[in-house]
């Protein structure tokens, strides 16, 4: 069967709801081949299928907070926090796991706790054997490890019916930390922007944190890149 390129694909498979359900059988073929007999692409099942959404995302914009962390910022974030074989990772908002896969490059055998919300997501990270638990984040899910360390790119801005997600993100992590757990994590904004705009709601989180690390991340996220700062935070 002749292949195709990723944006012939598409126009064949976006359907009135996006191509979501077309990319987890998609995921599923390749994953179990390290082939897709229709996409010409080389590469893992992650990269493919990250790569079909943000063909798609040119057109229609990000999917509901999916941004994907280039894989030169989540390898950064994964160096600072200097992951060790006995570490518990938490990986909030897995997305296409460009975190899980820096994480695994760095450290193969670690215990990782990746949470998504999104119904296609969890499809995916299955297909591809990633260990996922499904649900909200934000609404008091259970996890299965006690974890010791974050890797998050959390959605930012306006969603879910918040000002600023982020900082929800922030006050969940806070909750699930303990003094000295370590906390790598993108936030909007050139470095400590982000700390002074906060709202009251949010301000005991500048005493939750130290901040150890803060670096100006151009290009951090695709579709739309917005400036971002990479901050190395520890739980005080
Ligand atoms: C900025 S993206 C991070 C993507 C990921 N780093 C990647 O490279 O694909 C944020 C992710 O968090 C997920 N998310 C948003 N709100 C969530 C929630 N309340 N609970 C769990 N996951 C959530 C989104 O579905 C999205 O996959």
């Amino acid at each position: 069967m002749t292949k195709q390129s990723i944006p012939a694909w598409l126009k064949r498979n976006t359907g009135w709801g996006g191509p979501y359900e077309k990319l987890v059988e998609a995921a599923q073929l390749h994953a179990k081949t390290g082939d897709h007999p229709q996409i010409a692409f080389e590469g893992t099942t992650l990269e493919m299928v990250t790569a079909i959404y943000l063909e798609h995302a040119k057109k229609v914009g990000a999917f509901d907070g999916l941004y994907c962390t280039w894989r030169h910022v989540a390898d950064k974030m994964v160096a600072s926090l200097k992951l060790q074989p006995e570490d518990v990772l938490l990986i909030p908002g897995l997305g296409l796991g460009a975190l899980y896969d820096a994480a695994r490059r760095v450290q193969p055998q670690l215990r990782i706790v990746s949470v998504e919300c999104q119904n296609w997501l969890v499809q995916v990270a299955e297909a591809v054997g990633i260990p996922i638990t499904k649900g909200d984040f934000l609404n008091g899910l259970n996890l299965p490890l006690q974890i010791n360390k974050v890797l998050c790119n959390p959605p930012m801005g306006k969603l879910w019916g918040f000002s600023k997600v982020e900082g929800e993100f922030l006050e969940r992590i806070a909750e699930r930390t303990i003094v000295g757990n370590r906390v790598a994590v993108l936030l909007p904004g050139e470095p400590g922007y982000w700390w002074d705009k906060l709202p009251n709601k949010y301000a005991w989180l500048r005493n939750a944190y130290d901040i150890k690390e803060a670096e100006l991340t151009q290009n951090a996220a695709a579709p739309k890149s917005i400036t971002c700062t990479r901050y190395l935070l520890e739980r005080v």
